[in-house]
C-alpha cells in the first residue's frame, strides 16, 4: 500500500475559489508557470540592445509554429514603432509607374498565405570555431517559423510595370537603421511576401509592424522590416549588409557573396543542455527540428552514439516549402552516457554535413551559414552538453 497523493486528495487553491471571469485577460497571455520560455539574449555578444539579437526558446516549443511573442528579435536600429495610418510603400526605380500604396492599398490586392522559416544567416556563427554556448535556444535560436498572410511582391511590381531592363530590386526599411538589401528580380518576382500578418494577427512590432518583406528560404537580412521602399534597377547595390557584412570569408582572404539560400541543416532541441532528461533509464521522446532554403524535409537520421549508428526519426506535422518540420525517435534510454546528434536531408537530396566537412572548405573565419551537424553530450543524470567530437 502506497502512501495518498496530496495532489489527488486535498483539496487545491484553485478548487476553493472563483476563478477570474472572460475578460480579465482580453489579450491572453501563458500560464504564470511557464515565465522561464522567453527570449533571452547574450549579454556579451553586443555593445548595445538597440543593435543587437535575442534568441527563440527552441528547447521549451514543440510542433512546427513558432509563437509570436517568442520569434527572435534582430534589430539594426532598435524596434520601430510605426502608425498603420501614415505608412506607406514606395515603388520607384526602373519601373513605368512609380506606385505609393497605403496600408488601405495593400488589403485590396489578391493575397496568400504560406509557412516559412526565416533564420538569420549568422545562426549558429558564435560555432564556428568550437563548441561555445550551451544551449539550443543560443546555438540556433535565430529562427522562426510563421504563417505569414500578405500579397506576392509580383503583383505589386506588375501594377508598377517593370521595365526591360530591370534585374534586381532594392528593399529599404523605415526604421532608424534604413536597412536595404538588394535582391534579384527573379526571386522579388517568385515568391517575395509583402507580409501584414503573422500567425493570423497584424505582425508585432519587433518583427517589422505594419508591414515586412518575406523572403523564402533565403537569409534573414533580406526580410526587410518595417519595408518602406523597393526600388527597381539593372545592378546589385553593393550596400553595407552584403559588402562587410552577410558574406563568407574563405581561408585564401577571399569572400563568397550573394549566399543568399539557407542550407538544409536541424538540431535536437530535447534533451538538450537547457532541457536535460527529468527521469532515469527507460522509455523517452527525443525531439528536433529540420529546415532547407531550397525545399522540405523528406528524412532525418538521428544518432545516439556520436555517428557510429545512424537511425531514421519520425516526422510529424505538417510539410511545408521552406518551412521547419518536427522530428522525434521514440526510444528506451539505458541509462548510459550519449552522443546526440541530428542529420537532416532536403528534397533536393542534399544532406547536412559535418562541422569538419564544412570547415575544409569554408576554413575558420566565418561566422555565416554554419549549417554543421550539432553534438550533445548526455550523462548518466541526463544533463546535456554542447560538444565537438570528430
Ligand atoms: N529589417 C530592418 N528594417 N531592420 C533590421 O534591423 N534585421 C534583419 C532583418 N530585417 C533588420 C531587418 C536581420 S539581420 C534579420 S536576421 C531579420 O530581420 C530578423 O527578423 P526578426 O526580428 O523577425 O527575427
Ligand atoms: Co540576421
Amino acid at each position: 500500500e502506497t502512501a495518498p497523493d496530496p495532489a489527488i486528495t486535498e483539496l487545491q487553491p484553485w478548487q476553493q475559489y472563483l476563478g477570474e471571469g472572460v475578460d480579465a485577460r482580453p489579450y491572453g497571455f501563458p500560464s504564470e508557470h511557464e515565465a522561464h520560455v522567453v527570449r533571452r539574449n547574450v549579454p556579451w555578444l553586443t555593445a548595445d540592445a538597440t543593435s543587437s539579437v535575442n534568441f527563440t526558446p527552441l528547447h521549451e516549443l514543440d510542433g512546427i509554429i513558432t509563437p509570436n511573442g517568442l520569434c527572435f528579435e534582430r534589430h539594426h536600429g532598435g524596434i520601430a514603432e510605426l502608425d498603420p495610418g501614415s505608412y506607406r510603400l514606395m515603388i520607384n526605380g526602373l519601373v513605368d509607374s512609380p506606385l505609393v500604396f497605403t496600408m488601405q492599398d495593400l488589403l485590396r490586392f489578391p493575397r496568400e498565405n504560406r509557412v516559412h522559416f526565416l533564420e538569420c544567416a549568422a545562426n549558429s556563427g558564435m560555432e564556428w570555431r568550437g563548441a561555445q554556448l550551451n544551449g539550443c535556444q543560443f546555438t540556433h535560436g535565430m529562427i522562426h517559423n510563421v504563417m505569414y498572410t500578405g500579397v506576392p511582391l509580383r503583383l505589386l511590381l506588375e501594377e508598377a510595370g517593370v521595365r526591360t531592363s530591370a534585374a534586381w530590386i532594392l528593399a529599404e526599411g523605415a526604421d532608424a537603421s534604413g536597412m536595404t538589401r538588394s535582391i534579384p528580380l527573379e526571386k522579388a518576382l517568385d515568391d517575395c511576401l509583402v507580409a501584414f500578418k503573422m500567425n493570423g494577427e497584424a505582425l508585432r512590432p519587433e518583427q517589422g509592424y505594419p508591414v515586412r518583406l518575406v523572403v523564402p528560404g533565403w537569409e534573414g537580412n533580406m526580410w526587410v522590416k518595417w519595408l518602406r521602399r523597393i526600388e527597381v534597377g539593372d545592378q546589385p547595390w553593393h550596400h553595407r549588409e552584403e559588402t562587410s557584412k552577410y558574406t563568407d570569408l574563405l581561408p585564401d582572404g577571399r569572400a563568397r557573396r550573394f549566399t543568399w539560400e539557407m542550407d538544409a541543416k536541424s538540431v535536437i532541441t530535447s534533451p538538450s543542455p537547457q532541457a536535460p532528461i527529468p527521469h532515469g533509464p527507460g522509455p523517452m521522446v527525443l525531439t528536433g527540428l529540420a529546415w532547407s532554403g531550397r525545399g522540405t524535409i523528406p528524412r532525418v537520421d538521428v544518432t545516439l552514439d556520436g555517428g557510429v549508428t545512424w537511425t531514421e526519426a519520425r516526422m510529424s506535422g505538417p510539410s511545408f516549402d521552406k518551412s521547419l518540420h518536427r522530428f522525434y525517435h521514440d526510444f528506451v534510454w539505458d541509462g548510459r552516457p550519449m552522443l546526440l546528434q541530428s542529420r537532416a536531408h532536403d528534397s533536393t537530396g542534399y544532406v547536412q554535413p559535418t562541422k569538419d566537412a564544412l570547415r575544409e572548405i569554408r576554413g575558420e573565419n566565418s561566422i555565416y551559414h554554419n549549417n554543421g551537424i550539432q553534438t550533445w553530450a548526455v550523462n548518466e543524470s541526463g544533463v546535456a552538453e554542447n560538444v565537438e567530437i570528430s
